[in-house]
């Protein structure tokens, strides 16, 4: 008789494959399916991880340039090479998902390549490219399929000319001129790239600001630093088209987003960058009867489980923020549910990074949201000009933002521009985990000189005063 697996889950990204490996930890028999031909999903094949090989490069290959004359380095203009830039990228994805395998492998996860449909519940069947279909039998199903790219109706994406972030992440030359569609945060990492590289970036925005969510005040900064570095905006404006010239250039074509006279922009290639929608295409969902909210996401209780006994979701085909860690944590939660221990997701504590230099990181809540919560609240700062670290390494850029509660001192949010903000936001994490007052952050140790001086100062002016400014 073949293999009963207590669980099975659809899909190996940061949620799928963290919650194999925890359930192996705890003794469930797993399996996993995946369609594509290695494992981890978006984020590790063409999201997070080559992202951040070429926001690296790029980063290193533009300090060369114009950082290095300041700090005494006298060196040649550094030359492009491309190809070995995508080497490292390709490189760094390969040992991410061997990675994978090596951990499925060690947790004795059963793995299936190919498409995993739900024909019944305790029943997956897996279609693989080529060759025989399986059927699996399982106690349990974790849907994990992930998101895919939003498109623009009328806007063809080729991924050679007009693309999504995966075209974006494989260019095989420098496009002179890039028109980005969307200022969220694919937009300004990708759209970071290429302008380091050498490209004229334009970035064109639906809203009347760039990253819709953060906290206006450090959107409103931020989209002036990366004006200082070259990159153009236009703010309530909308693509309405993008004609193909004969010469293989792009016509795009822009309106207001309130309507009115449009204008054409000149671009080589031009990247769509909306956003991401939920992916449950072939999963047999209407068959077996699991429920999709308005936005089409797959609709689950306090405990991940769909409207059908057995079956279970996690990860960005859910609600909630599309990050990689919140689908990671919800994988180590679902495996805790379903090995009878009480799995638990704090979502006012996740933390989310934009990867530009400088880096922008968040957690909680925003200014914003506290003003149209009507919450009473206390804001500490401190810029990092004022910090002896960041003078040293010529990042004086940005600032910290503390937001408190102002009866409690409880912090509610808090928001770094600067640089290794995504390293500096976990202190204020851990302390919103415990629900900790800003007086508990004033009081830790800094080591010094650390950027992350800079937090603590924040919190110290939230009471007697921050010491130096
Ligand atoms: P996914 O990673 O999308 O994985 C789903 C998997 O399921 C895929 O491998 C897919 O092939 C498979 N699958 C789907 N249907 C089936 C089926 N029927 N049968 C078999 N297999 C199936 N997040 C961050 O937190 N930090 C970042 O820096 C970051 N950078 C990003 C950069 C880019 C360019 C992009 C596009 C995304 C980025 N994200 C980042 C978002 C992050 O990638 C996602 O939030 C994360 O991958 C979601 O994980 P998941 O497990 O839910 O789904
Ligand atoms: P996004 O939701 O972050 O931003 C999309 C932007 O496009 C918004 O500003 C929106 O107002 C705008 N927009 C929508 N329709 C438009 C139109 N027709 N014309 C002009 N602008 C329009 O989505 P994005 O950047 O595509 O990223 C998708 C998701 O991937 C993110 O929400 C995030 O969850 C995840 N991601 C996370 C990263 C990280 O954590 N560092 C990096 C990259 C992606």
């Amino acid at each position: 008789m073949a293999d009963v697996f207590d669980l099975t889950i659809i899909g190996s990204g940061p949620g799928g494959y963290v919650a194999a490996i925890r359930a192996a930890q705890l003794g469930l028999k797993v399996a996993v399916v995946e369609k594509w031909a290695t494992h981890g999903g978006t984020c590790l094949n063409i999201g997070c991880i080559p992202s951040k090989a070429l926001l690296h490069a790029s980063e290193l290959f533009e300090e060369a340039g114009h950082g290095f004359k300041a700090l005494g380095i006298d060196i040649p203009a550094p030359v492009l090479n491309l190809p070995q830039m995508m080497t490292h990228k390709t490189e760094t994805v390969a040992a991410n998902v061997g990675g994978v395998d090596y951990l499925f492998k060690k947790n004795k996860i059963t793995t299936f390549q190919g498409i995993g449909t739900i024909a019944a519940p305790g029943k997956v069947r897996v279609t693989p490219q080529n060759g025989a279909t399986t059927e699996i039998e399982t106690k349990n199903i974790v849907i994990a399929s992930g998101s895919v790219s939003a498109n623009l109706p009328g806007i063809e994406v080729d991924e050679k000319k007009i693309v999504t972030s995966t075209g974006a992440l494989n260019l095989d030359k420098v496009p002179g001129k890039l028109v980005v569609i969307g200022a969220g945060v694919i937009g300004l990492e990708l759209g970071s790239v290429w302008a380091r590289l050498g490209s004229q970036v334009t970035v064109v925005e639906y809203l009347d600001r760039i990253l819709p969510g953060m906290d206006s005040e450090v959107a409103r900064q931020f989209q002036r630093m990366l004006q200082k570095q070259g990159m153009e905006f236009k703010l309530s404006s909308k693509v309405s088209g993008v004609d193909k010239q004969d010469d293989g250039s792009l016509k795009v074509k822009v309106e207001p987003a309130k309507g009115g006279a449009a204008e054409s922009l000149d671009a080589d290639v031009v990247l769509v960058a909306i956003g991401r929608k939920p992916y449950t295409e072939g999963l047999g969902l209407d068959i077996v009867g699991v429920g999709l909210d308005e936005r089409g996401r797959v609709r689950v209780d306090g405990h991940y489980k769909t409207s059908v006994d057995g079956i279970y979701a996690i990860g960005d085909v859910i609600a909630g923020p599309m990050l990689a860690h919140k689908a990671e944590d919800e994988g180590i939660a679902v495996a805790e549910i379903l090995a009878g221990q009480a799995g638990h997701v704090n979502y006012a504590a996740i933390p989310s990074v934009v990867y530009t230099n400088p880096e922008v990181a968040s957690v909680g809540k925003t200014e914003d949201e506290l003003k149209a919560e009507g919450i009473e609240y206390k804001i500490g700062k401190f810029p990092f000009t004022a910090n002896g670290r960041a003078k040293a390494m010529l990042a004086t850029q940005g600032f910290v933002k503390i937001l408190a509660d102002v009866n409690t001192d409880r912090v509610l949010g808090a928001h770094i521009v600067g640089k290794n903000a995504g390293e500096m936001i976990h202190e204020l994490v851990v302390l919103m985990e415990f629900s900790g007052a800003a007086e508990d952050l004033a009081r830790s140790t800094h080591a010094h000189p650390t950027l992350s001086e800079a937090v603590r100062e924040a919190a110290l002016s939230l009471g007697d005063g921050a010491i130096h400014i």
